[in-house]
Parts: C-alpha cells; structure tokens; sequence
C-alpha cells in the first residue's frame, strides 16, 4: 500500500560521489509489493531538487532515470497503490512545492486534505495532481518561508495533517533527508556513512540489518552520517537500534520465476522456524513469552484480521473449537466499526502478516481502549501490531515479497497451533487426549510440505482449469477455512471466478451455481470426510469434475473424485496445511498458464495500510 524509501550518505567526506540513485531505484524494486501502479525518485543535489516519475512499475521508472539522469546524496523514492486519483504521472509521487524546492513522498491517507488544499490555493499555491499529499510539500514551503528548519518544517506541517501518514522528503540544499510516521509504517536503516528510511525493512536490507522503528509521531532528521529523533516538538527521543535476522537473499527471487512459487517452496523451512525450539521432547509447549499459566485467566478469545490471516484465524478458532475452547473470529474491517464487547478477561488476537494491516490495527486498539488483552501474531518484529500489542507472537517465516500470501499462511496456522495448545492448557486446566499426535504433526509438517512439493501433482492440472465459468472450493472443519483461501488464491491471482464455501453449505443455495463448467475442489482432512463424500456426489450428479485433495491413503475419495492431489497421512489439525499447499501450486500453475502478474496482481498491494 505505498512503499517509500530513501536514502542519503556521508560519501563526499569518503572520496566517492555517493550518488543515491541506484540505491533508491533497487529500494523501490524490494517493495514493488507494496503498490505498483506508478513510481518515482527525487534528489537533491547543489541547488536543485530533480523530480523524476512514471506510471507504470520501476522498470518505467528506470527507463526514464536513465533519460534524466538525476544525481545527488540525499533522495526518495515512492512506489504507489492509488487512493486518491488515477494512477498517472502527474499523480506519482514524490510531490513538490511551487518552487520546486522541497519533495515529499508519502504512504497513509491525508484526511483534511481539500480543506487544506483550498487554504493553501487562497494562499497562492497552485496544485498539479489530485492526490491528498500534494498539500504536504506546499505546508513544508510555508513553514520555511517562516524561517523554519527542515525538519522543523515538517513537523510543521505534520502538525495540521489529518489521517495517517509516513512521510520522506528532501529539500534543496540540504544534503539530508526528512521523515515523520504518524500511523504508517517507517523504519531507519543504519550503515556506516549512509541511512536508509523505508516502508519495510526488505527495501535496504541488501544494505544493513541494522534498524532503528520509528514510533508515532517521530521525526527525522538523517545524514550520512547520523540520525536524529525528535517527538513533534523537537525533543529529543531515544530509540534504539535493533538488528533483524533477516538476510538479504531471503528477499530475492534465487533462481524461481516468481516469487510466490520461492515461498511455497520455503515452506519447509519457514514451519521448521515457527514450530523449532517450541515443542520439548518431552511433548512439551514452550512459547518463549508465554510460559503455563500465562492465559488462565483468559474468559473469551476474539481473533481478528483479515484476508488470508482472517482464514488461518478460522482455522485456530477451529482447532480451539475441537479442544472445548469457543472463540470468535472478527473481519477486523467490521471490528474495527462494529466491535464485540470485552473485558479484560478478554484476549483479542491480531493476526497479521505485516503487523501493519490499518483494519486490523484499529480493531485492536479499539478492543485494548475497552480493557482487552491484546496478543499480536505476526512475521515482522518491530510491526506496529508488535509494539502496540500487549504480547507478540512471532510466525518466524521471514519476509514474504509476493503480494499473495502463502508460506506466511502456513506459518500463522503452525504458530497459533501451538497457541491453541497453550490457551487450551491454560484455560481447561487439561492438556487434550490427542494432543501428542499433534504435535508429532506439527513436527513432521515441514517433511510432509516437502514431499508435495517433491510431486508435479497441480502443474499438470492446471490447463483443465484455465477457461471456466467459476471454481469452488468446499471443505468442513479446518477444511473449511482451507477452502476459503484457496478460493482467495486462485481469485487473486488468476482472476477468474471463485468462491470458497463450507462443504454442507452448498446445498443451501450454491449449488445453484454448479454445471460441467464449474470444477469443484474438496477439501478432506481426515475428519468426517465420509459427509464431504456425499457433497463431492452431489456436485458430479450436476455434471462438475471435481479434484479431492485428501490423505494418500483415502481410497474411498481416491475413487470417488475425478482427479486426486495426495497428501501425506496425518493428524487432521495438520491435514489442512498440507491440503492448502496443494492448492496454492494449483492456483500458481493456472496463473501462471494465463500469464498473470504473479507476484503483483492487479489491483492489489499487500501491506494494506488505509481503513
Ligand atoms: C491474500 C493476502 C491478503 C492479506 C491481508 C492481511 O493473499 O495476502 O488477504 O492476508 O491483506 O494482511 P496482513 O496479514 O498483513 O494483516
């Protein structure tokens, strides 16, 4: 949702020209994922500010650099998801004043913005875009016309904005770069002679592991060689810097065509992280901040997040179910509007890839400033759901680039699987009779994952599936929420028709929509698979083919379906994951088949910062 970056460095002092433009230009391209439907950079050098900006993706954007040829050592850059006009050149960001004497790029939302606009067009300034940031450099002009600093002139400005916003801006003649974050994500990269400022860390991250996360209402002032945090007031604030375990190659493609097929295949690896050091031999549950007992007092537990996180929600909400646990699970854009009553018995838990979801953010800000206890599951350790939260619990599968999420999926699932163990313990005082083939399950997921993986099952499927009416997807237990992300999958990024439904629902209505064109895939985990049967007869007796994903070892949906994708025998609490696995390579290959934008599809951007 928006990705800025930027970048300034101490090079004069060093001997070499420090020119920062290729260093924004591979920034943009780390967080293409964030938006992509323009781009541009801005640096200053001497005494000018050189604007360079396209729609289009970064390979646009280069072009045009190459014609252009801006230089300078300090700069920004901006890759964007549109909110408010089309995405066009003159909407592209970075922004400037009149005098083209300051440049802003901005991720967030400026509420107040007309109002602002009209005040600042009464004062004489004349606007080129349609966008609510433009009214940022116009303020910042201001200020300093009022002989205010830089970075006092931002905070200035900041001062009279509305909405969310992280903001980066050079001006002319300084060789410095300005930010603040007020409710958008920002973090500093630390290197000798250079700072980074970005959306997400991946942006710098071939460059340090060194970060500093900004809080709200921060500003900063970077130059080669230093950093300085003010509050909005100019004093001083300490914050430290902390080095992530991220490595640079995790957020590069290695060899794969896209990235999202890179992190199916990580999968492996990623669920040996989340469940690694947090299972004892013994069949133990050790979660590093949540020793026994940390939730008995807890009385209702309310999930919220949304899209894939919302489904891995599901499917907690599903295991804790089995285990004599109720739980609710909340799309967080309606929380967020229409929240569930809570106490501080109450745990709510934000699932969240990014921790950095504007919905599911509010839902939980909204729940604490009611009492709640509040629990972050998330893959990004200084996330704002991470630091906002009361706890954290982190999924451990390293940065995911593709906007479809889909190791991060099985990640949530692994993580809170334990968490369920945890809060079962805790809340019955039992353990649960099945509880060690678990997390024998648990264990052995990232062999099993392999093992599909090792098979070309989907890839040959794929052409069957590429020109239909519509596609579902039915499942029961935790093979319903399983059914609702791969319906997500394949309609985000094949864009054809899908739905996902629980498997006794579709005679209730759905089937209405079944015939020949309508492929139908069944999910079975083990569970009831028998009833699941009867669902599958019912749609081949409309003439649909369906495609059973289910044990190696199910005979019976091995012959009853009209095509089989396998999975290795398993505990159903885990059967889902693997399930899940098959139908992200499902989706993948018929993507691909139609030569789809994989990694970014339209209309999409995968940290979804606005509400
Ligand atoms: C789908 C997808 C989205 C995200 C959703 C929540 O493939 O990636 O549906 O799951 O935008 O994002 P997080 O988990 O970052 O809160």
């Amino acid at each position: 949702m928006c990705g800025i970056t930027a970048c300034v460095t101490a090079a004069a002092d060093r001997g070499d020209d420090g020119d920062v433009v290729d260093v924004l230009l591979g920034g943009l391209r780390n967080l293409e994922y964030r938006g992509y439907d323009s781009a541009g950079v801005a640096t200053t050098a001497g005494d000018g500010v050189t604007v360079v900006k396209r729609e289009g993706g970064i390979d646009e954007l280069a072009e045009a650099v190459g014609v252009v040829e801006p230089t300078g050592r300090a700069g920004v850059g901006h890759t964007r998801w549109s909110t408010h006009g089309a995405p066009t050149d003159a909407n592209a960001h970075p922004h400037t004043d009149c005098a083209n004497r300051v440049a802003v790029v901005h991720n967030g939302i400026i509420e107040n913005y007309q109002s602002l606009r009209e005040e600042l067009a009464a004062d004489g300034h004349s606007f080129t875009s349609e966008t609510d940031t433009e009214v940022v450099p116009h303020l910042v002009a201001e200020a300093l016309a009022d002989g205010a600093t830089p970075d006092g002139a931002l905070r200035a400005a900041a001062d009279r904005l509305e909405g969310s916003f992280a903001l980066a801006m050079v001006v002319r003649g300084h060789d410095a770069v300005y930010a603040a974050r007020q409710g958008s994500p920002l973090v500093v990269g630390v290197a000798d002679g250079r700072r980074f400022l970005a959306s997400d860390v991946p942006s710098f991250l071939q460059h340090t592991r060194d970060v500093v996360y900004l809080e709200d209402g921060d500003v900063v002032r970077a130059t080669g060689d230093g950093h300085e945090v003010t509050d909005r007031s100019g004093r001083p604030v300490d914050r430290p810097v902390e080095s992530v375990d991220w490595q640079a190659e995790d957020a590069e493609r290695d060899g794969f065509d896209h990235y999202m097929l890179k992190e199916i295949h990580e999968q492996p690896a990623a669920l040996e992280r989340a469940v690694n050091g947090r299972v004892s031999a013994d069949g133990d549950v050790h979660l590093e901040d949540f020793p026994p007992g940390s939730f008995a007092d807890v009385s209702d537990v309310q999930f919220v997040a949304c899209g894939t996180s919302y489904h891995a929600s599901l499917y907690a909400r599903q295991l804790l179910a089995e285990r004599g646990v109720p739980a609710q699970v909340f799309s967080a854009g309606e929380y967020a509007t229409t929240p569930a009553p809570v106490d501080e018995d109450t745990l709510v838990v934000a699932v969240t890839q990014s921790g950095e979801t504007a919905d599911t953010l509010q839902s939980v800000r909204r729940a604490a400033a009611d009492g709640a206890r509040t629990l972050a599951v998330t893959n990004v350790v200084g996330s704002t759901a991470a630091r906002e939260c009361d706890d954290a619990l982190f999924i451990r599968a390293g940065p995911e680039i593709g906007v479809a999420a889909t190791k991060t999926f099985s990640s949530q699932v692994a993580a809170l699987s334990l968490l369920v163990e945890r809060l079962t313990g805790d809340v019955t005082g039992t353990a649960g009779e099945h509880r060690d083939d678990l997390l024998r399950a648990l264990d052995r997921l990232p062999s099993d994952v392999q093992q599909i993986l090792d098979q070309s099952g989907p890839a040959g499927l794929a052409d069957r599936f590429r020109d239909r009416e519509g596609h579902f997807f039915i499942g029961r237990g935790v093979g319903f929420p399983v059914a609702l992300e791969g319906a997500l999958k394949f309609k985000e990024i094949t864009y054809e028709h899908a739905e996902g439904f629980a498997a006794g629902e579709l005679k209730h209505g759905p089937l209405a929509l079944v015939t020949p064109d309508t492929p139908v895939f069944a999910v079975f985990t083990g569970r009831h698979d028998e009833k699941t049967l009867h669902n599958v007869e019912e749609v081949q007796s409309r003439g649909a083919e369906v495609v059973g994903i289910a044990s190696e070892a199910s005979a019976d949906v091995a012959a009853t379906v009209d095509e089989f994708l396998p999975i290795p025998d398993t505990h159903p609490a885990a059967a889902g994951v693997l399930a899940n696995v098959q139908l992200q390579l499902v989706s993948y290959h018929v993507a691909d088949l139609l030569g789809r934008s994989i990694d970014k599809p339209r209309n999409l951007a995968k940290s979804v910062t606005v509400e």
